[in-house]
């Protein structure tokens, strides 16, 4: 049970950014070990340090050479939407024959398109395919993820998501940590005459559910012009808030909503997307711990400008990134590849491109005890086998993890 890692190329503590709380980092925070060494005892970190200073009373532990990898915090993808039936190709090629992602839902696809594959697929098949896309994750370096449902969107098939991510949970941890959270308020089916109805009928009546079960760990919302309005949000999170279940938000994606402030207001654990945040959110999130979590490969995906990262670093707010992982507006699963190709374009340091992917993409999903490599965390780690912490994102979308023995 207790082994001692040593020797490796280099050991990403993120200490510096640890102690800062992921914000307004420098390069420095990325506190890099060369010739590191990681003591484990059980599932929490008991040292790490330079391997020439290792101390002796850890000589008897189990030694593992690791020379030619670099260790890191275990990435963290804290936005996806992975429980999912059918695919949206073709509205892919819609978009780059000019039909915008707005239009093609007032056509009837978009998430509803989703949501009729997904209300054909079988419980067993949308379990199976979720646990394919996991081990994909996992893969990549991800060892804690969070699952929306949001394609059920009525009473059965949602409260059968929210059943199967939790079979999901129950069936990867710990190795992979899964976080549940409540997106019945994604879309609004035709049936429904009004978002509110749909909110009265179906999304809050199932939120107290499902709460007695204890198996939600946050609502969200796709808080945005045409789908839920700020009413919706407010009822959504008073509830949430009134049964101890944390809140998420879809916010200021495709319009400034005021989303980000909404979730300022409800201590909101992240608000993400935020193409179109206003100055006022960007200062509002900045003096906040809210994480604003950031999803570029959206915006790649759907030919968007991206969102102000720098603005919003630059304020002092804590920026995390994640794939949205979904098949309609992000069909990407590899959030390594997401942050090699957006770190250029958004202004990143790798401090910020790191904590992004694992302490603060922790903190999104309220985890408090990873994303570092600082003694008394969990050991949840991802190696890689190459030279140094750079080679790993410069090999764009390359998978470099392997097994840690
Ligand atoms: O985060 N914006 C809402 N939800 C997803 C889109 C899901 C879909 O298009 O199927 C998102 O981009
Ligand atoms: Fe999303």
């Amino acid at each position: 049970m207790n082994k001692v890692y040593l020797h490796l190329n280099e050991v990403l503590t993120l200490e510096g950014a640890a102690r800062k709380d992921g914000r307004k980092l420098l390069p420095s925070d990325l506190s890099i070990i060369q010739d590191g060494a990681v003591v484990v005892e059980g599932d929490t970190i008991a040292w790490v340090g330079e391997t020439a200073n290792l101390p002796t009373k850890y000589q008897s532990y189990e030694q593992i050479v690791l020379t030619g990898h670099v260790l890191t915090p275990e990435l963290v993808d804290s936005h996806t939407h992975i429980v999912f039936g059918g695919d949206r190709a073709q509205e892919y090629a819609d978009r780059l024959n000019g039909v915008s992602y707005e239009e093609i839902r007032k056509r009837g696809g978009g998430i509803l398109l989703t949501m009729n594959k997904t209300n054909q697929s079988s419980v067993s098949d949308l379990y199976e395919s979720a646990c394919r896309r996991i081990e994909r994750l996992y893969s990549y370096g991800i060892g804690a993820i969070e699952i929306k449902s949001g394609y059920g969107l009525n009473l059965a098939k949602e409260k059968e998501i929210s059943g199967v991510i939790n079979k999901l949970k129950k069936h990867f941890g710990p190795r992979v940590r899964i976080f549940n959270t409540y997106l019945a308020a994604h879309d609004v089916p035709a049936d429904f005459s009004s978002s509110s109805d749909y909110m009265d009928q179906v999304v809050l009546p199932l939120l107290e559910e499902l709460a007695k079960d204890k198996v939600v760990d946050a609502v969200d919302i796709f808080h945005e012009k045409n789908y839920f309005t700020e009413d919706d949000t407010r009822k959504l999170f008073q509830k949430a808030k009134s049964l101890g279940i944390a809140r998420k938000i879809h916010a200021d994606e495709l319009n400034d909503n005021h989303g980000a402030s909404i979730a300022v207001e409800y201590e909101a654990i992240s608000a993400d997307h935020l193409l179109k945040i206003s100055a006022d959110g960007i200062a509002k999130l900045a003096s906040s711990k809210t994480v604003a979590t950031l999803l570029p490969g959206t915006a790649f995906f759907l030919g968007k400008p991206l969102a102000p990262a720098r603005a919003l670093l630059d304020e002092g707010a804590k920026v995390a990134l994640a794939s949205d992982y979904n098949p309609g507006s992000c069909h990407c699963d590899n959030i390594l590849l997401i942050a090699s190709l957006s770190a250029p374009q958004m202004k990143l340091n790798q401090a910020e491109l790191w904590s992004g992917i694992t302490l603060n993409a922790a903190h999104a999903l309220n985890l408090r005890d990873q994303g570092a490599i600082i003694t008394g965390m969990k050991a949840r780690f991802a190696l890689f086998k190459c030279e140094s912490l750079s080679h790993i994102t410069y090999k764009w979308g390359k998978n470099l993890r392997v097994n840690l023995p």
